[in-house]
């Protein structure tokens, strides 16, 4: 065997694998066994456990439960619910075709789908009788909706927690005075922001869905971020920003990822409209590997950044992951479109980039 294959296999497989690891876990969170593990004040023996739920446990189960606010439980949840699975199936079609899978599947995008609830009738002649029988329903599109925002806030952790510097500490947020997170979903990144040391100055705006932004109140109390420090924006960036004072820095966290490249210009367009004179747009965002490079696919936290950025694909309007020098080009050509300039480059330990672009008149 050639030097190097045996650990090439072993990725590939690790990744192909991820499709039985990922469903075991999502049966493990959906019959509510870190739950039940973690809310026993006896000691609970694997007896019971497989008499109530029929799995088997680990100690470690207890990074899975969902009742303390996000978790990994959250993640699997998502990843591994019948939605995701169902765009899954739908994706062969959808790379032949150039459209999106979630959409082939469910008939409507991601965001309507959490977001219309009540309000636009899901009705999809494909759905199987194998797949959970809810979904589509009111009920379990808020379910839906509640476990999305929990386990983005997560994944936002996750990426927080990046060695150092972390997203923290590797900017000079010091520096700005009104930042406005888009797309910032319950807060996480803002909040972690304004309790930076020496950045008690500062004041943040976040925008999202209206209900997104319902639950980032809760967040941001629940973080001691006092009212007076957050201005909380419901609306879609499509739209334009409503009622909003001037910043002079704006942040998209793992967000333009969901746009095509019109969609971007769309969004930069109308971020410019609030920007001060030499504002700061900062995309933030994980890369993915170059290619050849399989030293870096899988990050500390055992994300498959390349797997990952398939999954963006299948859920959004053929948006994607990309690498930092396909991050690179891509400013370029937005800054083409809309009067930015790409100004410097952020690295985290092994978290996310951060690119800072500056408007330009
Ligand atoms: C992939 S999540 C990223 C959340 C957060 N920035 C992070 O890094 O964890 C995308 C977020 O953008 C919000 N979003 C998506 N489309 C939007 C739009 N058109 N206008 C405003 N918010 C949007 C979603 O509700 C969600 O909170």
């Amino acid at each position: 065997m050639a030097e190097g294959t045996f650990a090439e296999e072993k990725l590939v497989s690790s990744m192909f694998s991820g499709i039985w690891k990922s469903r075991c876990l999502s049966v493990v969170v959906s019959l509510g066994v870190p739950e039940l593990l973690c809310n026993s004040i006896t000691p609970v023996n694997v007896q019971e456990i497989a008499e109530r739920t029929g799995c088997h446990t680990d100690e470690k189960i207890y990074k899975l439960r969902r009742d303390k606010g996000p978790s990994l439980g959250h993640i699997v949840e998502y990843y591994g619910s019948d939605e995701v699975w169902a765009a899954m199936l739908a994706f062969p079609e959808a790379v032949k075709y150039g459209d999106t899978a979630f959409e082939r599947a469910h008939g409507m995008n991601l965001y309507d789908y959490i977001h219309t609830a009540g309000k636009l009738e899901y009705s999809v002649p494909t759905k199987s009788e194998n797949m959970a029988s809810d979904m589509g329903t009111n009920q379990r599109r808020l379910e839906f909706a509640q476990n999305y925002d929990c386990a983005m806030s997560m994944l936002s952790q996750m990426d927080l927690d990046s060695t150092q510097p972390s997203l923290a500490t590797v900017y000079p947020w010091v520096k700005c005075k009104r930042i406005m997170d888009i797309g910032g979903g319950e807060g996480q990144l803002l909040s972690q922001i304004l309790k930076v040391s020496g950045c008690e100055h500062i004041k943040g705006v976040l925008l999202d869905f209206p209900d997104v932004v319902e639950r980032a109140k809760l967040f941001l109390t629940r973080e001691n971020i006092a009212d007076n420090r957050v201005t909380l924006l419901k609306g879609d960036i499509l739209d334009g920003i409503p009622n909003c004072k001037e910043v002079d820095t704006i942040i998209v966290k793992n967000f333009l990822v969901i746009f095509t490249e019109d969609g971007m210009v769309k969004v930069m367009e109308n971020c410019r409209q609030v920007l001060a004179r030499r504002g700061r747009f900062i995309i933030v965002n994980s890369c993915n590997p170059e290619a050849r490079d399989t030293e870096h696919n899988v990050t500390k936290t055992g994300l498959q950044q390349g797997f990952r950025g398939i999954h963006v694909m299948t859920m959004s309007k053929m948006g994607h992951f990309r690498t930092k020098s396909e991050w690179l080009n891509l400013i370029d050509r937005l800054c083409s479109r809309v009067a930015f300039q790409l100004n410097a480059v952020y690295e985290t330990g092994d978290g996310p980039t951060l690119f800072e672009l500056l408007k330009c008149e």
